[in-house]
C-alpha cells in the first residue's frame, strides 16, 4: 500500500459541484479492485489534518500499463474545496489502494448495480471490471438515483456498455420521480439477479439491503462514512455487524464493501 507524491494529470469540472481528477500512481494499482479507495492529503497543509477517502473511479491505462487513477468527487467542505482549485502538474499526497472491494464471483451472470448520487464513483469501476471478467453487460440494469438532475452522473459510462440505465430523481427533474428503490422493486418482481451491488447514502443501502433480503438475493454494499485514520487504528469508522464477536467492524479496513446481510443499519 504505497504512500506517494502524486501529480495531477488532469482536472475537469463535470457538473456543478462535481469534478473528475486524474492522478499519477504506483504500478501496483493494476491490482486494485472496484470498491477500494485511496486517501488524499494536500501537501504542506495541516488543515484538514486528516486524510480524506475517495473511491477509485477508474484506473487509467496506457497500452495496458497503469498510468494513473481517476477520482470522481463532490465538493462538500474544506478539503474538497481546496482540491477543486488544484491544477494539473500540482502534487498531492496519495495513499492506497485501501480496503476491500466488491466480490466478482466466478460464474456470475446477472448482476444489478444501484448507485445513489456520488455513490456512482466505484460503480463505474465495477461495471468496467465485470466487463473485463467477460460478463455480458448488455441489458444489465443499473439504477441511478439522486435528489435532482445534477446528482445524476456517469449515465454514458453505463449506456456505452449496453447496460440498461434507470434514472430516478426525488424532484422528477430527470427520469422517474421518486426513490431509486421503486423501479428496483418493480424490476425484482419479475427478475432474479445473482447479486445486487450498491453504493450511496446509508438510507439507500439499508433500503436496498432490505429489498434484496426479501427476494433472497445476495447483496453487497459499499458504505461511506466519515473516517479519521483510514487504517484500522482509531475505530472512527465503526459499523455494527452481526458476525463479529464484539459486534463491530472497521469500514476502512474490513470494508468499505460488506455483504449486506451482516450489516446492522
Ligand atoms: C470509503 C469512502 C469512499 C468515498 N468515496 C468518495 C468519492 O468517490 N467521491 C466523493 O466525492 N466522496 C467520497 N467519499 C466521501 C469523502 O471522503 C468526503 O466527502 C470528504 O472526506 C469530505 O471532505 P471535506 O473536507 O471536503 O468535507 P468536510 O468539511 O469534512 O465535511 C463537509 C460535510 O460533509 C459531511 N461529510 C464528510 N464526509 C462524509 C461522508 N463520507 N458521508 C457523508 N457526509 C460526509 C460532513 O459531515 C460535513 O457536513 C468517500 C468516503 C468514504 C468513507
Ligand atoms: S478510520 Fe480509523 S479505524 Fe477506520
Amino acid at each position: 500500500m504505497p504512500q506517494e507524491t502524486s501529480t495531477i494529470l488532469y482536472h475537469h469540472k463535470i457538473k456543478n459541484g462535481y469534478h473528475k481528477i486524474g492522478l499519477s500512481c504506483d504500478l501496483s494499482y493494476a491490482e486494485a479492485s472496484a470498491g477500494q479507495f485511496v486517501t488524499l492529503k494536500a501537501r504542506g497543509h495541516l488543515d484538514p489534518l486528516l486524510r480524506r477517502p475517495f473511491s477509485i473511479h477508474r484506473i487509467i491505462k496506457d497500452k495496458n500499463k497503469v498510468s494513473g487513477l481517476e477520482i470522481l468527487y463532490r465538493v462538500v467542505g474544506g478539503f474538497t474545496e481546496r482540491l477543486s482549485e488544484m491544477a494539473p502538474n500540482e502534487t498531492i499526497d496519495l495513499l492506497g489502494p485501501l480496503g476491500h472491494g466488491f466480490t466478482l464471483t466466478a460464474g456470475l451472470k446477472k448482476p444489478v448495480l444501484v448507485a445513489g448520487g456520488i455513490g456512482v464513483a466505484p460503480i463505474v469501476f465495477l461495471a468496467e471490471s465485470l466487463g473485463e471478467q467477460g460478463i455480458d453487460l448488455s441489458g444489465v440494469p443499473v439504477f441511478l438515483g439522486g435528489k435532482t438532475v445534477s446528482d445524476i452522473l456517469c449515465e454514458k459510462d453505463f449506456s456505452e456498455r449496453g447496460m440498461s440505465v434507470n434514472i430516478t430523481t426525488e424532484d422528477g427533474s430527470c427520469g422517474q420521480k421518486g426513490m431509486i428503490t421503486e423501479p428496483l422493486a418493480v424490476y425484482l418482481a419479475t427478475h432474479k439477479p445473482d447479486i445486487i451491488y450498491s453504493c450511496g447514502p446509508q438510507g439507500l443501502l439499508h433500503a436496498v439491503a432490505d429489498i434484496a433480503a426479501a427476494h433472497q438475493i445476495r447483496c453487497e454494499v459499499s458504505i461511506e462514512t466519515i473516517m479519521a485514520c483510514g487504517l484500522g487504528v482509531c475505530m472512527g469508522c465503526a459499523v455494527k455487524t452481526k458476525d463479529y464477536s464484539d459486534g463491530y467492524r472497521h469500514i476502512c479496513k474490513d470494508g468499505p464493501v460488506f455483504d449486506a446481510s451482516v450489516v446492522v443499519f
